[in-house]
């Protein structure tokens, strides 16, 4: 079934599109300057740099690492955020009769771009006020510590915002206003703005790889990379999601922004399970979670329980650790291409086992949700072990400078 290629995405490769419009380096220098300051975390010692490291690929090391308060965890690996800007607002087309779900920002597609008609500016609030990680507990000690952290480069981005400097200690401690003041809605939404036009910025959209090289003519790849490169587009499928197709004429994301269900296994180390916010019995819904309460979609939740937004493979490999898929299950990229390649071939592991056990036991262990699991690209892809470690090869090859 699936994936005709989006059409307002995949434009053909041609000469770099100038991407500088009036004023836009000041926001993005300011949303760049939001992006490493901890003044926008509660007790002032993380900010968004801490789970999306610059020198990870914007990703993090760790599958669940703690937010700004102590014992405080999300229930998703942190992903990598690069390329996410450029996410379409979450919509439908309507592809062999069913409903296809693209575009958004996180793995269930709930930062839906409603706001500003960008997603990654509806991204940007959830986790400064997300209890769970940066733990600002409401607007108006965002637009205070904002203000207090920032206030020139604020004003250079929009002149008269911050015009009022708020007291940031008082105005934290106080519970929230009833409605939020138009100072604070104005200075909010600037440094919405500004993370994403930062996120968007080629600071983060760099395409700058050795494959965007390979591409443009400007360098090789090895034999293992090239052959590596003809499966990833041929016999696995895996541009079928991954699309290799250049996006406005700058280069391949390698998503399609499209949701699926792959099988991917519960991770047993997720800090959820333990807490008693969720417990034992959580399901990750993925995309149904967030189409279930709007009238418009509800009746399609049931087909995409446990979907998850296809991430880019960008800057998936940069030689230190990772943790990959939404909840960290696997850890390295040759246990994804195995998992593609057998996820129904070897048999189910007797109760729950980490990647490398799996791996050494040949087995998979039972998928989170099984009902809607895609069975048409993956899952036996007949790929001899030489051909994996080719795909493996071409992946770093996708590694941004
Ligand atoms: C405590 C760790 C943590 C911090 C701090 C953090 N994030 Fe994240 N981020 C996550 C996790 C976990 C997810 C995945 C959440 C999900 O999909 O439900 C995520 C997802 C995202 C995504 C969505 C990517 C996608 O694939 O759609 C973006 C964009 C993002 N974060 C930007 C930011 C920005 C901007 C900041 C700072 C304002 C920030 N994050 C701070 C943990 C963090
Ligand atoms: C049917 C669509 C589809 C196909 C085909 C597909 N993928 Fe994926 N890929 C996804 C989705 C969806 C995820 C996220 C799943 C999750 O987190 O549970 C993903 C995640 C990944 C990740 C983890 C990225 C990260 O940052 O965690 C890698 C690596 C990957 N895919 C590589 C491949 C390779 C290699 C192939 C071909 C062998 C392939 N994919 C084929 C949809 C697809």
């Amino acid at each position: 079934m699936r994936r005709a290629v989006l059409p307002a995405l995949c434009l053909l490769l041609s000469a770099p599109v100038a991407f500088a419009v009036e004023g836009a380096d000041k926001i993005e220098a300011l949303g760049q300057a939001l992006f490493f300051d901890t003044a926008l975390s509660g007790n002032g010692t993380q900010s968004c740099a801490s789970c999306h490291d610059p020198a990870n690929g914007f990703a993090s090391a760790t599958a669940f690492p703690e937010g700004a308060v102590q014992g405080h965890f999300g229930n998703r690996k942190p992903p990598s955020l690069a390329y996410q800007a450029i996410s379409p607002v979450l919509h439908h087309r309507i592809e062999d009769g069913e409903a296809l779900f693209v575009g958004g920002n996180m793995a269930d597609g709930r930062a839906r771009g409603g706001s500003f008609g960008d997603p990654a500016a509806d991204q940007a609030l959830m986790p400064i006020l997300n209890p769970d990680e940066m733990g600002l507990p409401h607007a108006a000690c965002l637009a205070a510590r904002a203000c207090a952290s920032q206030g020139a480069a604020m004003q250079m981005a929009s002149p008269g915002v911050c015009a009022m400097p708020l007291d940031a200690a008082a105005t934290c401690a106080a519970a929230e206003q009833a409605e939020a003041s138009s100072e604070t809605l104005a200075a909010v939404a600037v440094v919405q703005r500004a993370l994403s036009a930062y996120e968007a910025s080629s600071h983060v959209v760099r395409f700058s790889s050795r494959y965007d090289d390979y591409v443009a003519g400007q360098g090789d790849l090895t034999a293992d990379e090239k052959a590596g490169l003809a499966l990833f587009d041929g016999k696995a499928q895996c541009s079928a999601c991954h699309v290799l197709t250049a996006h406005a004429g700058r280069g391949a994301v390698l998503t399609d922004f499209t949701y699926d269900n792959l099988g991917v296994p519960r991770n047993p180390e997720n800090p959820r399970y333990r807490a008693t916010v969720n417990g034992t019995a959580w399901v990750d819904r993925g995309l149904a979670a967030t189409l279930e309460g709007d009238p418009l979609y509800a009746a399609a939740a049931a087909s995409v329980e446990g979907a998850v937004k296809v991430p880019t493979l960008r800057n998936v490999w940069t030689g230190q650790p990772r943790a990959y898929m939404h909840n960290g299950w696997f850890k390295t990229l040759e246990g994804v291409v195995r998992f593609y390649n057998t996820r129904d071939v070897w048999p189910r592991c007797a109760g729950d086992v980490t990647e490398a056990q799996a791996m050494a036991a040949r087995c998979w262990p039972a998928p989170e949700i099984e009902a809607t699991m895609n069975r048409d690209e993956l899952g036996n892809l007949k790929l001899t072990e030489a051909e994996e470690a080719q795909i493996v090869a071409f992946l770093k090859t996708l590694t941004d400078r």
